[in-house]
């Protein structure tokens, strides 16, 4: 029996168990703690070797610790970070935490072990760490669940989402990208953005990457971009930096919106609240300034009957009559224009009217003019001011003689038209209904965009001081719109000036009953290949629009040169060519007879704003061709093509 090291009473009232060992790993003194701890007696510990309170793959180990131990002896506290097991009487294996304590004595160094069950620790350890899992489990199935939902939200919208680094390499590339865009992901990623920019903005995209890298974003900017087959889109976008944890702009994401149509309608719309407001202000001067003048020329009435006839005087009151006359002249136009006349319409027949002004214009044109008047259909049935009506042929007819100085041909042509609801969705302002359209053209200078976009305002005019007020274009507006009309005007320079103006049928009111027309659409076509020359940008993103809800494929160039390079490059067929006839670069007919080689049978149909008369007289044309006139309506373009394609 080892001597007892410590006094019984102080290890009983320890916490923890306590098992002292000698130098060869016999026990020599156990408190009840560890009786219990191990499930033994202590006469069955005491004496034995401390290996028997460890599980039996441990053991080897155990005698290996505690010679090392009893080498170099120090105190190990407790919680050393050690996996260490303990072994109960019946077998049982728990986790323990050991504190061992050297203790000199005169009989050798012993060691006093502190042993202490942490299964319960452990076991909470372990359930911590199960529900710490299970979160990180849960919180990484929510987060693919929220990004996939967070995908398919991008990808069904309508709009780009595109992200892109800060040198603008693109990252990501949604479906609403695609569509807009016309470039895959796989063609677009990696890329840089600048693809889609327009040549003739190049610091855009470079002043916007550097407004990222400041961490600056831009809201709803409106700019244009290039799809992938040319065409240029008005887009609006956005712009916000993206950051990495940290908060440093590692790149950014940029939302862009297609408002090409948006733009299209403003636009119309912007002219038309133009010409409305300075109708309204021309009106209102026009009408203060006629009462004024009543009163000039009252007064010089007075003044004439009371001075002699023989006296000078009196010439200087006649200069000032006629001055008053033609300044009423003058507000009786711009009245006119702002819809503000008395006026009295009458049940009429164009065509009839029409021969009748068309003597009032021989010694109105001069002999180098030659005029026709063209009627298309046989009633042509408005309900119309006659005098107004003389005013616009007249006014067009004075327009047409100043852009021919050296003679030219002036034709009027009137036809029956009707609108159907696709159109009058595609032309602002003009509703579905039956018209009667009153074409009137020339072969004269024509006119430049900026020319056409301010022709309607009253005092416009490219005319010398003296040769013209610029109140004659503004005066057949306003008894267009008087008589709910429109008028809609075609002209480039050099290749003379179609005006179409558009008054409502009054068929219905003389009891006209017009057949039931079958409004017929051709059937759909797939796998026919269109190609769509026109350089009016809205005009050909309309017309392809159409096509394509039709099932044909569409290829877009802007002008002969562009389509005929386009074919060079690329041997697929091309079934059908819609071209614009006059056009900046090639035009369509010039396009045609170099096409005509390489694609003998190929069918073609023009279109132009001008009528069939003054395309056959300015264009070098074939006869037979097939010309289909702008505006055109859904069914007018897909049944000419229809037919055309055969
Ligand atoms: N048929 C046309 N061909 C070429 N340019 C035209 C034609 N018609 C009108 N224009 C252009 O539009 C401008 C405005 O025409 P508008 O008839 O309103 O005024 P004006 O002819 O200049 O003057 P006014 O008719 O009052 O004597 C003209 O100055 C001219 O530049
Ligand atoms: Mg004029």
């Amino acid at each position: 029996m080892a001597a007892v090291l410590l006094s019984s009473d102080l290890l009983e009232t320890l916490p923890d168990a306590i098992v002292a060992v000698n130098q060869d790993g016999t026990m020599v003194q156990v408190n009840s703690q560890a009786q219990e701890l191990f499930g033994y007696d202590r006469d069955e510990l005491l004496g034995q070797k401390v290996e028997m309170l460890v599980p039996e793959n441990y053991r080897r180990e155990h005698h290996h610790h505690r010679e090392r131990f009893a080498q170099r002896p120090k105190t190990r506290r407790m919680g050393a970070g050690l996996d260490l097991y303990g072994r109960r009487r019946n077998g049982s294996e728990f986790p323990v935490e050991i504190s061992l304590s050297p203790v000199s004595t005169e009989n050798g160094i012993f060691v006093l072990s502190a042993i202490r069950d942490i299964s319960d620790r452990k076991q909470i350890e372990e359930e911590l760490r199960r529900a710490h899992e299970e979160l990180y489990q849960r919180t990484v199935e929510q987060l693919g669940e929220s990004r996939s939902r967070l995908a398919l939200i991008i990808d069904s919208s309508e709009d780009a989402i595109i992200s892109k680094g800060l040198d603008g390499t693109i990252t990501s590339w949604n479906k609403g990208a695609e569509r807009i865009y016309g470039y895959t992901p796989e063609e677009a990623i990696g890329k840089h953005i600048s693809l889609l920019a327009p040549s003739d903005r190049p610091d855009e995209i470079p002043e916007i990457l550097r407004k990222i890298a400041r961490g600056e974003g831009i809201e709803h900017h409106e700019s244009v971009r290039v799809t992938k087959d040319g065409r240029r889109l008005d887009v609006s976008i956005s712009v916000s930096p993206l950051r990495d944890a940290n908060g440093d702009v590692v790149g950014a994401s940029a939302i862009a919106r297609d408002i090409t149509d948006q733009k299209r309608t403003e636009g119309q719309l912007h002219q038309s609240q133009k010409m409305e407001a300075i109708g309204r202000l021309a009106g209102g001067v026009a009408h203060d300034f006629n009462n004024i003048l009543g009163i000039i020329s009252a007064c010089a009435e007075f003044l004439r009957d009371r001075i002699d006839p023989s006296a000078e005087p009196l010439q200087y009151v006649e200069n000032i009559k006629k001055a008053t006359e033609r300044g009423s002249s003058l507000t009786r136009q711009l009245l006119t224009f702002s819809r503000s006349s008395v006026i009295q319409p009458r049940i009429l027949d164009l065509n009839e009217r029409l021969k009748d002004v068309g003597k009032l214009l021989r010694p109105l044109m001069g002999d180098d003019v030659e005029i026709l008047i063209v009627s298309k259909s046989t009633s042509a049935v408005i309900e119309a001011d006659p005098g107004q009506l003389d005013q616009i042929v007249v006014n067009l007819a004075v327009n047409a003689r100043d852009a021919m100085p050296r003679g030219g041909k002036f034709i009027l042509e009137t036809r029956a038209e009707k609108f159907d609801d696709d159109f009058a969705e595609q032309h602002q302002k003009m509703a579905a209904g039956k018209y009667v359209l009153l074409a009137v053209s020339d072969t004269g200078s024509g006119m430049d965009e900026a020319t056409v976009s301010r022709i309607f305002e009253p005092f416009f005019t490219t005319k010398e001081t003296g040769k013209g007020t610029g109140l004659g274009l503004a005066t057949v507006y306003g008894i267009v719109k008087q008589s709910a009309g429109h008028i809609l005007v075609y002209s480039e320079p050099g290749h003379g000036t179609t005006f179409k103006i558009y008054l409502p049928s009054a068929d219905h009111k003389i009891g006209l009953k017009s057949k039931p027309e079958v409004e017929t659409v051709a059937p759909k076509r797939q796998g026919t290949t269109i190609l769509l020359v026109e350089d009016d940008e809205t005009m050909r993103s309309l017309t392809r629009q159409l096509l394509q809800e039709h099932g044909y494929t569409v290829i877009e160039a802007d002008d002969g040169k562009s389509a005929l390079e386009w074919v060079e490059s690329h041997p697929g067929p091309v079934d059908l060519l819609l071209t614009d006839v006059v056009m900046r670069r090639m035009s369509g007919p010039e396009l045609v007879e170099r096409l005509n080689a390489s694609h003998p049978n190929l069918k073609v149909v023009f279109m132009s704003g001008y009528t069939g008369e003054l395309i056959a007289e300015r264009e070098v044309l074939k006869r037979g061709i097939t010309l289909l006139e702008k505006p055109f309506s859904r069914s007018a373009l897909l049944n000419t093509i229809h037919t055309t394609l055969g």
